[in-house]
């Protein structure tokens, strides 16, 4: 299935990444850190136990493995946690990968972030070449916030929008939709995004990780959503894709887009071009399966990347054509064990 292109920027053409299903993998999720300085009700449990600090990849090694994918046709590397930005020293990875935006050889750098450290790293990430991040916020009300995000100051992540749009970095807000919580907020919060010049994206709980309490008790299906805003709003389904699982809608009353990902009501695994790697070097091949690939030892056993092709290449073989999951009351065990911090979504 390997089709032998050149990548860009690199002088020997080596071949790009594909699954026996076809799939060309041009996009890396990176999970720098499982620790986070929020505890989201849906992704953690209130006591978490993190992976012990030795087990984690240095940067210099996070950077050898984005490396080796970008000469293996990624083209889209997004870095999420936990929450990013609270790993130290996280600014010298983001500045040794932006030398593949310089060459061409990657289209994008990105990252996922709570917004909590942006309004201190806003301005070097933009000179680093970031054009558009992500910033989950799933509420405008201070009390909710706190509530859901458990340890969350809302006025910190507000403060971090501002920063990062001041320094020209287009942000896109991902608001997971969620039973009784944000379920009358989400038009409110839509037209606050879009009044700011933010597209939003509503994202399904999906069943990862013990999280302490049910998960029948906070999804809420899309689609139901969907058809209440479609009373209000004129929505029209439209092409614009960001290389993500989002599909989107213009607003006609707002002038702004609305993203749905909808791993429950709608399987969107036929398109899939990413796979995911932890801080500790472990790459998934699928958020919603079980199966990994270790890919620190084959690294730390060579000086020279022939180890590590050969790993992810192995992996990339065994990538599932996708999830299953179920959210219902029978359903007690969540579709995979982890949470969502070890993969960052
Ligand atoms: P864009 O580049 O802006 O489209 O971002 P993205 O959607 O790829 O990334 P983002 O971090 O905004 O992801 C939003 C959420 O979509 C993630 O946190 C996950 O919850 C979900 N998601 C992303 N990729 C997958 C996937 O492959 N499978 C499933 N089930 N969910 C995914
Ligand atoms: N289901 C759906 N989205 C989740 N997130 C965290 N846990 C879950 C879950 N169980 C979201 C966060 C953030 C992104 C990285 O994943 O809100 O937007
Ligand atoms: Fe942290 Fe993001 Fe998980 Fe919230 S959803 S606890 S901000 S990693």
């Amino acid at each position: 299935m390997n089709d032998i292109r050149p990548i860009a920027g690199s002088s020997t053409a080596l071949p790009a990444l594909a699954d026996p299903f076809g799939r060309q993998i041009s996009y890396l999720r990176v999970s720098v850190t499982d620790r986070c300085d929020f505890r989201c009700v849906y992704c953690m449990s209130e006591h978490m136990t993190f992976l012990p600090k030795p087990d984690l990849l240095t940067l210099e090694e996070l950077d050898r493995i984005c490396t080796a994918f970008v000469s293996r046709g990624v083209e889209k590397l997004r870095i999420t946690g936990g929450e990013p930005l609270v790993r130290r020293d996280i600014m010298t990875l983001f500045r040794s990968l932006s030398r593949h935006l310089d060459t061409g050889a990657l289209k994008e750098l990105t990252l996922t972030t709570n917004g909590s450290q942006l309004a201190r790293f806003a301005n070097e990430l933009a000179g680093y070449g970031i054009k558009r991040i992500n910033v989950s916020l799933d509420t405008l009300d201070p009390a909710k916030f706190k509530a859901l995000t458990r340890w969350g100051d809302l006025s910190k992540v507000l403060a971090g929008i501002d920063a990062a749009q001041a320094a020209g970095i287009h942000v896109k807000i991902n608001a997971v939709a969620l039973k009784g919580d944000n379920e009358n907020e989400i038009a409110s919060l839509m037209e606050w995004a879009h009044g700011r010049g933010m597209d939003l994206s509503l994202i399904e709980v999906m069943p990862l990780g013990d999280v302490g309490s049910e998960r029948v008790d906070q999804y809420l299906p899309l689609s139901l959503v969907r058809a209440q805003l479609a009373e209000k709003y004129t929505l029209e389904d439209i092409d614009f894709r960001t290389g993500g699982p989002a599909r989107y809608v213009s607003v006609k009353e707002t002038g702004g887009k609305l993203g749905f990902i909808t791993p429950l009501t709608h399987n969107f695994c036929e398109g899939c071009n990413r796979v995911r790697l932890t801080c500790t070097g472990t790459l998934y091949m699928c958020l919603g399966q079980e199966d990994a690939a270790d890919l620190r030892g084959p690294m730390r056993a060579s000086a020279t990347n022939e180890l590590l092709y050969s790993a992810m290449e192995d992996a990339i073989a065994r990538k599932p054509k996708g999830h299953d999951f179920v959210i219902d009351r029978r359903t007690k065990q969540p579709a995979v064990g982890r949470h969502m911090s070890l993969t960052g979504g």
